[in-house]
Order: structure tokens, then sequence, then C-alpha cells
């Protein structure tokens, strides 16, 4: 059994794409091994927030897990900022972190370009991150392709913290599924789909009405080749609809290839809409039911509480290893 760690912002309602990409691999992953699932609020923070709607982001966050099947009996969920020990070690793995390295991550960069106000916080992301992934002895991370960079910076920190002090950290392996690991734009096909994209045609909520999935997919951008051929350089848009219909039916990409020959992307797009459509309305139900429920605070109460327990051990092992605290007088 592997120890398991992810974890989700709260920065908007969830997309199809962190379905594809993350989510579904969590529940697998359940079954087998000892599971921590997070809701990095804290991580959201480092871009300015509405404070009401971050609040209900994480109560529906919380909600959508556990819709999408993540089972609290088998997984430990709960959010960030509730277990104190992510800042605490998030401040000691900034101390060995280096500022170059930090500047030269991709979403980083991304993130600041052209802003002015750019919060320090941007900037130290990814130490947190690697906090939330090795307070718990975390063997694999399941992420979608967008996050290889930091896992990869997380792997350093461990190494570096190892070998310049105690070897108390395990360095994690990444896990990224074979399909959906980058579900795209459907406006703008050679971005990724983003929760937070300004234009809400560009992606898929996990909330979205039938009808409202039906609309975007059928304005999502193809080509005026009317061919549903897989092409990522030269046909972008058809070749994400094709993921994404991959990833809801289990069809490999030759077989939707072949379904569809002769036939325009019409049929196609209604057929993806309805795949997508019988995917998410059972977790559309299911949030429903859990939203308002008591359920969900006492799932969360007891996540904080056990990840606290294990999370707190590890930050006393990572002060002791760098000589925080004071040398305690034994009692004669
Ligand atoms: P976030 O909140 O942007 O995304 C959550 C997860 O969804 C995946 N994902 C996608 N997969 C496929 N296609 C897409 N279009 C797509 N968009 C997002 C992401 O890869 C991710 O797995 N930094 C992280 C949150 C985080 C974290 C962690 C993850 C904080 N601490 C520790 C793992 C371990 C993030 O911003 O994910």
């Amino acid at each position: 059994m592997k120890t398991i760690f992810s974890g989700i912002q709260p920065s908007g309602t969830l997309t199809l794409g962190n379905y594809l990409g993350a989510i579904r691999q969590f529940v697998e992953l359940q079954k087998e091994h000892d599971c921590y699932f997070c809701i990095v609020d804290e991580h959201a923070i480092t871009v300015p927030q509405d404070r009401l709607k971050l609040r209900q982001n994480i109560r529906s966050l919380a909600a959508l897990y556990l819709a999408a099947g993540i089972n609290p009996d088998k997984s430990t969920l709960f959010i960030q900022s509730e277990v104190p020990a992510h800042t605490q070690m998030g401040w000691m793995l900034q101390s060995i972190s280096y500022i170059g390295e930090l500047e030269r991550m991709t979403q980083f960069k991304d993130k600041s370009a052209g802003k002015e106000a750019v919060s320090s916080s941007l900037l130290t992301y990814p130490p947190l991150m690697a906090a939330d992934i090795l307070l718990y002895k975390t063997d694999i991370v399941p992420v979608g392709d967008d996050q290889k960079q930091h896992l990869e910076l997380t792997r350093n920190l461990a190494q570096r913290f190892n070998n310049r002090f105690n070897d108390i950290f395990t360095v994690p392996e990444v896990s990224i599924p074979k399909v959906g690991a980058r579900i795209m734009s459907l406006q703008e096909p050679t971005s990724k789909m983003s929760k937070s994209d300004e234009n809400e045609k560009a992606f898929i909520s996990m909330l979205d009405d039938p009808k409202r999935i039906e609309k975007k997919i059928k304005s999502a951008v193809t080509d005026s080749e009317g061919v549903v051929k897989f092409d990522k350089e030269n046909k972008p848009g058809v070749s994400n609809l094709m993921t994404i219909y991959s990833s809801c039916t289990g069809m490999s990409l030759e077989e939707i290839e072949t379904a569809y020959e002769g036939k325009g992307y019409g049929d196609f797009k209604q057929d993806v809409a309805n795949a997508v459509v019988d995917l998410l309305k059972p977790i559309q139900d299911r949030y429903n039911e859990l939203i308002d429920s008591e359920e969900l605070d006492e799932v969360l109460n007891k996540g904080a509480e056990k990840a606290s327990l294990v999370a707190n051990k590890m930050v006393a092992k990572a002060k002791k290893a760098m000589g925080l605290g004071r040398v305690k007088k034994k009692k004669k």
C-alpha cells in the first residue's frame, strides 16, 4: 500500500479538465492506497479572491470530491487552512528554495505576466505545494500534466532537505493519466481548460446543466475540414473533443475516427455532449444532496483531525532537523 496525496484549488467551480485529469484517478487510487485529498485554499489566495465566493467554493469543492466518488471511510479529505502544519512546513521549505528556481516556474511566469501587483506568495506557491506533499510521506502524486514542473521542484526540495539536514522526507513520484492529462479550452484549444478562465464558454463546469453543456460543446472551436481525425497540431479543437469523448466513453481514438468516418462535426459534437452529460449527471445529483448536509462538515472535521495528527509529527521532525525550537532541559 502506497501513500497518495493530491490537492485542488477552490478558485472556481471544478471543470471537466479537473475531473478527467485528476479526480477520476483519485477515485481509483483510493481502492488500494492510503489517500489524502486536500482543498488547497491557501494556494487560492496567492491571487485576489472574493472572500464570500472563496468560502462557497471551498464547500462546493468538498461536496464535489465526495460526489465524484471520494469515499471518506477510505480517504482523508480536508481543507489546507484547517491544518496549520502546511504553512509551517511551507515556511521551512521556502528557506531552502532559491528565488531563481521559483522564478523559472512556468505557472508563475504565466500568472504574473503583465501584472504590476504580484503577491510574493505567488512566487513561493511551489514550496507550499511541496509542503503539502512531503508532510504525509507521500509516495505518489496524481495530477494533470500542468503540475509536472511543480512536482519536479518538490522532489528537488525533498532531496535538498534530506542531504542538508536529515533524511526525513520521502521523494514522491508523479502519476499522470494516459488520456485526459491536459483537456484544452473549448474556445482556444491550444491552451488548457481552466476554472479561472474569464470566458465561460471555454470550459465545462462540473455543475453545468445538460443544456449548457450541449451549447458549449456545439460552439466549441473546430476547423473547416469536417473530418473527425486526431491531429493535435493541425486540428487542436477536434482532437480535444476526441480526447474528451475517449475519456468519457473509454473508446480509443482510432475507434472514434472509424465511427465518424464520412460524418460531419454535427453528429460528433452531439454525441460528445451526450457522453459528458451522462458522465456528470449522477455526480451532480449526489452533489445536490451533499452541499447543505451536516455530513459534509463531519467529513471535513474528521479529515482535518486525522491529517493534523500525521502532519504535526512531520513538522516536529523537520523543526528538529533544522534546529528550530529550544534545547529542553531534562528533569532531574
Ligand atoms: P489546480 O487546482 O489548478 O488543478 C487541480 C488538478 O486538476 C488538474 N487539471 C487538469 N487536468 C487536465 N486538464 C486540464 N485542463 C486541467 N486543469 C487542471 C491539475 O493538473 C491538478 O491535478 N498546484 C495545484 C494544486 C496543489 C496540489 C498540491 C496538487 C496544491 N498542492 C499538492 C498536488 C499535490 C493546482 O493549482 O491544481
